[in-house]
């Protein structure tokens, strides 16, 4: 039995063990601040996805959910990838089966399947193109194709429809998370602070992202409130991302639309799991060679577009 750590023991603890181990730690915006402060690189799942395709590095763990860690992996089969907790899932991406996307493209045999990255690796196998909520308006553009299935958030989805003269075809996935929040809150939040831009993700429902100043990922809203002149930011999204604003920009104010928001999953990360995932190596992220082989093109025609 490990006796317990302080915060500070295991910050060093970890850092020794990376330098031992030659090991590159990612961590997505939404992780608890003890993790986004260990990390190499904190980031949204397309920069993420980027870092794991530069690291040079025989091991990388992965501070996310499990969709993200398998990306990291799909692209840089080399390394060994870690996700500290193996529970830690995404419930939009099990919403959709590889049979589901099967079923779609028979019923529509000649659309283009685009897939948001939060999916699981043998439904990105049957997926022609990956996109994030970074880089969905541009990828699908791309596509000469008249006809896209998009999988599997109905509301990136909607949002993507509005912005392309493509016919979308969605399915019917969403994240509990972001479907929380509701126009009332952001009109409500919007008396409160008059003076404040909303920036909305493209994961909440219609009805509030067409009350957003701005619609972005949760680097994209980072980013937004670095460069504006603006003070103040009602934000919908998961309240890992606002407390990392209030972090960097600790002269602004960054305020949730409503009540804060949480993804369970991504707050299962503590100091301590990536202490043990270093020391251990787990939990490995395993993925049968065929269905990472296709799962790859997806990925990476989705990378050398954007990148
Ligand atoms: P980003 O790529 O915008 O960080 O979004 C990931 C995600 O899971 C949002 O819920
Ligand atoms: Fe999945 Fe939503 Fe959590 Fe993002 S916030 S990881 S989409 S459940």
């Amino acid at each position: 039995m490990m006796s317990r750590m302080d915060e500070k023991q295991l910050k060093t603890e970890i850092s020794e063990l990376k330098k031992s181990k030659n090991a590159l730690i990612l961590v997505h915006n939404y992780q608890v601040m003890e993790v986004q402060e260990i990390g190499d690189f904190v980031g949204d799942s397309l920069e993420l996805a980027r870092k794991a395709v530069e690291a040079r590095k025989p091991l990388i763990v992965f501070c996310g959910v499990r969709f993200m860690a398998e990306t990291a992996k799909i692209l840089n089969p080399q390394a060994k990838v870690l996700i500290p907790r193996d529970d830690a899932g995404c419930p939009m991406a099990d919403m959709i089966t590889r049979d589901d996307v099967i079923e779609l493209k028979q019923k529509y045999p000649d659309a283009v399947v685009c897939s948001y990255v939060n999916t699981n690796a043998d439904v990105k196998a049957e997926t022609d193109i990956c996109c994030t909520s970074a880089n969905a308006v541009e990828v699908v553009r791309s596509l000469d194709n008249r006809r896209i299935i998009f999988t599997p958030d109905r509301n990136l989805a909607s949002f993507v429809r509005e912005k392309v003269n493509t016919e979308i075809i969605p399915f019917d996935g969403y994240c509990y998370v972001h479907t929380r929040f509701t126009p009332e809150d952001i009109k409500l939040s919007r008396q409160a602070h008059p003076d404040a831009l909303v920036l909305v993700h493209p994961e909440c429902n219609p009805e509030v992202v067409h009350l957003a100043d701005e619609v972005l990922s949760t680097s994209g809203m980072l980013r937004f409130a670095k460069n504006s002149s603006a003070r103040e930011f009602i934000i919908a999204t998961e309240e890992g991302l606002i407390e990392r604003m209030r972090n960097v920009m600790p002269d602004k104010r960054f305020y949730s639309a409503g009540r804060a928001h949480f993804c369970f999953n991504m707050k299962k990360i503590r100091l301590e799991d990536v202490y043990l995932s270093l020391r251990d190596e787990i939990y490995e992220i395993e993925i049968d060679p065929e269905v990472m082989r296709r799962a790859r093109g997806s990925l990476e025609r989705m990378i050398s577009l954007t990148s």
